[in-house]
């Protein structure tokens, strides 16, 4: 049984409401890649008009997760399968491989996300 791999380029937490884009932007049952100032990730999606932002990092072998497929609120990561719940960050595959999740409000009709 191998690790859950530890993200490099994990988001930081800084407390801070980051104005990511309108929500037109990102239709229904699709994600979406957010690049930080920094050089890190969050995959942003839309499940049926409510959004769920996580880290952008499998911890199987580090695949991006913003473009996998949705099936309802669960991701199916595209390298090897491992399911991920967007909506709590909870690997199904693996228990103990959850990833970081980040609240997301809607303002104004912009997506933001708490970092
Ligand atoms: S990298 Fe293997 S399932 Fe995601």
């Amino acid at each position: 049984m191998g690790k859950c791999r530890e993200n490099p380029r994990k988001p930081k937490r800084q407390n801070k409401l980051l104005k990511i884009a309108k929500v037109e932007a990102l239709p229904k049952g699709r994600g979406a890649t957010v690049q930080l100032n920094d050089g890190t990730e969050i995959a942003l999606f839309n499940v049926d008009g409510k959004f769920y932002a996580i880290e952008n990092f499998c911890p199987h072998k580090g695949a991006p997760l913003a473009d996998s497929h949705l099936h309802g609120k669960i991701i199916e990561c595209e390298w090897h399968g491992w399911l991920f719940d967007v909506s709590s960050g909870k690997c199904l595959t693996k228990k103990e491989c959850s990833l970081e999740t980040y609240e997301v409000k809607i303002e104004d009709g912009w997506i933001k996300i708490l970092v």
